[in-house]
């Protein structure tokens, strides 16, 4: 029974032999979506195609995520429901940051996955799927120096015409609560010149707005094309001088990596949309401690001083845990103080998750669950208020939106204003990657409603 390296009797496909189609879903982060999508170029130039859903796949690629328990948990209930009324399955492969952290222990708690493959090693996808159709155990959790970059295949023509780039992995920072480090590994950043031939395939395959990657994107260092060392700023000012990128964007900065130089480039750089995303995760510096975060509610208000009087029109978001091992009344009064002063756009709020293998899992005075309940919606309750009023501000002014979908209904189109609000506006002649002037009529808490400059000016 427990002999992993047991051929599976189990007929893994509908078809001997190769899968020929696939489908990847990805949870969690970005950086999970970058990754599925790199996963599913690969698998395409293997020459396998996507299909639509699950379950009629050859080939399922579950790309999870391991941040709260609830995510790595859904996890084995999603492999539970991969099973064909006929009695099959397809073959199974778990990746992501749950493969990094579980290993081959999946494979024993859910004997019908057959790969379990890392962050950092998906590139040997193939070779996992020749594996298991050999009957021999596929799991590849290494973390090898040299980067999967290399060994992926180049960006193909895309969909929309917004994509993500990754540009940094890993991080070095260890906050108490925080599975990143132990399943993305070490900080890692990519070469300026990989980073800007993937960026220019991305333009050619029509590719009007990038959003640049990382578990702490603003750590980015390198060197740019004359050798000389440059940071994060250094990397869009190169970015932006690229022919047909309209958009640049970024995602996750850390407070401390917010330098004086990418500051100055919010100010600086047109392409660089106003907006930052900038996680605090509490407004108590006893519970900022504990969480190793490195910097106080004052740093990081001092930050947002200097960001704003750069780019006065700035939005900012961010990221808030409740309910950390000895939050008290008092701090977390003390985060919906720093809310209430900030103002964000937007932001993402979360309960407290004991992750094993963290230090706070093993902290004292962990916070009861009802009380984290409360917590978090009297919380998310002021961050949507403030949401609403951002998006209230926008009505009656003229804003170029960049055209990502289509919409539901006749002739509508879906883009993004500079300061990442979703609008729906009429613009049936307009195509997607279109940059258009639109009048903004109204505002919900997740989008706008608009109509074409030009229409109204006719
Ligand atoms: N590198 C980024 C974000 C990493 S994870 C940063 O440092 O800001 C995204 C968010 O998930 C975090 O910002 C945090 O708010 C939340 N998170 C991480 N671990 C968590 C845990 N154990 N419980 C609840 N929320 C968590
Ligand atoms: Fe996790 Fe902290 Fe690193 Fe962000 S900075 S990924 S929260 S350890
Ligand atoms: Fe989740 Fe891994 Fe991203 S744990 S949030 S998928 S880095």
């Amino acid at each position: 029974m427990n002999r992993p390296f047991m051929p599976k009797h189990i007929p893994a496909t509908r078809r001997p032999g190769a899968p020929a189609t696939f489908h990847v879903k990805s949870f969690g982060c970005q950086m999970n979506v970058y990754d599925g999508e790199r996963m599913a170029e690969m698998l395409g130039a293997q020459g396998m195609t996507p299909t639509g859903e699950g379950v009629d796949a050859d080939l399922v690629v579950l790309n999870t995520c391991h941040i709260r328990e609830k995510a790595a948990e859904k996890v084995y209930s999603d492999i539970g429901r991969l099973r064909r009324d006929d009695g099959t399955r397809p073959m199974i492969a778990v990746a992501g940051c749950v493969a990094q952290a579980e290993g081959g222990e999946i494979s024993r708690r859910a004997p019908s996955v057959d790969i379990v493959v890392g962050p950092q090693s998906y590139h040997n996808l193939p070779e996992l799927i020749g594996k298991t159709l050999r009957g021999e155990s596929a799991v590849d959790t290494d973390m090898p120096l040299a980067s999967k970059f290399g060994a992926l295949p180049g960006r193909p023509k895309q969909a929309r015409p917004t994509a993500f780039l990754t540009i940094q992995e890993g991080c070095d920072k260890f906050c108490t609560y925080c599975v990143v480090p132990y399943t993305r590994g070490a900080e890692i950043s990519r070469p300026q010149s990989a980073i800007m031939d993937e960026a220019k395939a991305l333009l050619d395959g029509g590719v009007r707005e990038i959003t640049l990657l990382g578990q702490n994107v603003n750590a980015w260092t390198g060197e740019d094309a004359a050798g000389r060392a440059q940071g994060f700023d250094g990397l869009i000012r190169a970015l932006a001088d690229l022919p047909g990128l309209a958009r640049i964007r970024y995602t996750t900065s850390h407070p401390n990596d917010m330098t004086d130089g990418l500051i100055a480039a919010h100010a600086q750089v047109d392409k660089l949309m106003p907006f930052l995303h900038l996680p605090v995760q509490s407004g108590s510096n006893a519970i900022l401690k504990a969480m190793n975060r490195n910097h106080t509610v004052e740093s990081y208000l001092a930050i947002l001083d200097k960001v704003r009087a750069a780019r006065p029109d700035i939005a900012l978001s961010g990221d808030f845990i409740v309910g950390f091992p000895g939050e008290t009344d008092a701090d977390f009064e003390a985060t919906m103080a720093l809310v209430d002063q900030v103002r964000y756009s937007m932001a993402y709020s979360f309960k407290y998750s004991p992750r094993p293998g963290t230090p706070a899992a093993d902290m004292g005075r962990q916070v009861p669950m009802e009380v984290m309940d409360e917590r978090l919606q009297r919380l998310q309750a002021a961050l949507n208020a403030h949401q609403v009023e951002f998006n209230t501000a926008a009505v009656g002014r003229r804003v170029p939106i960049l055209l990502e979908r289509m919409g539901r209904f006749p002739g509508q189109r879906i883009g993004k204003t500079p300061w990442l609000q979703s609008v729906h506006v009429i613009a049936p002649d307009a195509a997607l990657g279109d940059m258009i002037d639109v009048d903004i009529l109204s505002a919900g808490p997740n989008s706008l409603a608009g109509e074409l400059a030009e229409r109204k000016a006719a």
